[in-house]
């Protein structure tokens, strides 16, 4: 079988898992459990430690499930699944834009199906390409412990990009890149239906609110996307941006704070304050 042959093999079976991801009630053989699926049965067992300001995101907070807050939407949550990997085969052979035949492997996403919150950043890097996952380098682990610092582990939300593809040289994404990507990450936002998305940095913010959203205007105000008005957007800062520019920290804590306080997440004790 030559290379076509069986690419286009794997294009029909994605498709046809994709159509099967239309029809919730196909049994999976594993239920999966989805602890920030609903709306409060997360709590955090210690508050995040020190100021956020000087040691942000320490990440690494251990959240556990109240009695009895099991899991209420795994039926959903298989059914999310089912349809994020049918579309996620269709993107590994996406060829809409220049990307495509640049890239080692497209960056589809991960996390839970059904996260109630989730991240949006700008497109692979290079470990991105290499590994096929979001948000693995340097970047990544801020993210991770941003996510830490908010009492989530990085599986229960979802992380994703306004390009699937790395563009060649880390460079930014152009327009006609990320107009030709975002029907994939509405897709992803309609199958997951968080309840809140941050939007890291300005490639993000541009795909997914107006071209005329300079980050230094919009950064830290809620926004709402046309086709979800029942989504609580927040736009702030890219873990790189932060890594360059770490007093920036402290804006983005707020932030991040705000969307907690949208997700009824326990917020940190304030230091100050017994
Ligand atoms: N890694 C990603 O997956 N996205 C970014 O925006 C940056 C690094």
């Amino acid at each position: 079988m030559t290379g076509s042959e069986s690419s286009a093999d794997d294009g029909l079976l994605v498709h046809l898992e994709y159509l099967a991801g239309l029809y919730p009630d196909l049994p999976l053989a594993h239920s999966r459990q989805s602890p920030v699926a609903e709306a409060s049965p997360v709590t955090r067992t210690s508050p995040v430690k020190g100021d956020p300001g000087i040691s942000l995101f320490p990440g690494g907070e251990e959240i556990r499930q109240e009695p009895g807050g099991e899991d209420r939407n795994s039926m959903n949550g298989e059914s999310a699944l089912i349809k994020l990997s049918g579309l996620s085969g269709i993107v590994a052979s996406c060829r809409d834009c220049p990307l495509g035949e640049s890239r080692t492997q497209a960056v589809f996403g991960e996390g839970d199906p059904k996260a109630r919150l989730m991240f949006i950043g700008e497109g692979p890097g290079a470990e991105e390409d290499r590994t096929g996952r979001p948000f693995v380098g340097r970047a990544g682990e801020l993210l991770t412990k941003m996510i830490g610092a908010m009492g989530l582990k990085r599986e229960q939300v979802y992380i994703a990009n306004a390009v699937k593809c790395r563009p060649p040289g880390n460079r930014t994404p152009e327009l006609l890149e990320r107009d030709a990507c975002k029907h994939f990450l509405l897709d992803q936002i309609r199958i997951i239906r968080p309840g809140a998305i941050v939007l890291l940095g300005q490639t993000a913010i541009f795909s997914m609110l107006t071209q005329n959203s300079p980050i230094s205007s919009v950064r830290g105000v809620e926004s709402s996307l046309p086709d979800f008005p029942g989504i609580r957007v927040m736009p702030t800062y890219h873990p790189a941006y932060l890594l360059r520019n770490p007093q920036a920290k402290v804006l983005v804590w707020k932030d991040l704070q705000q969307v907690m306080s949208w997700l009824s997440l326990p917020l940190p004790a304030d230091p100050g304050k017994k």
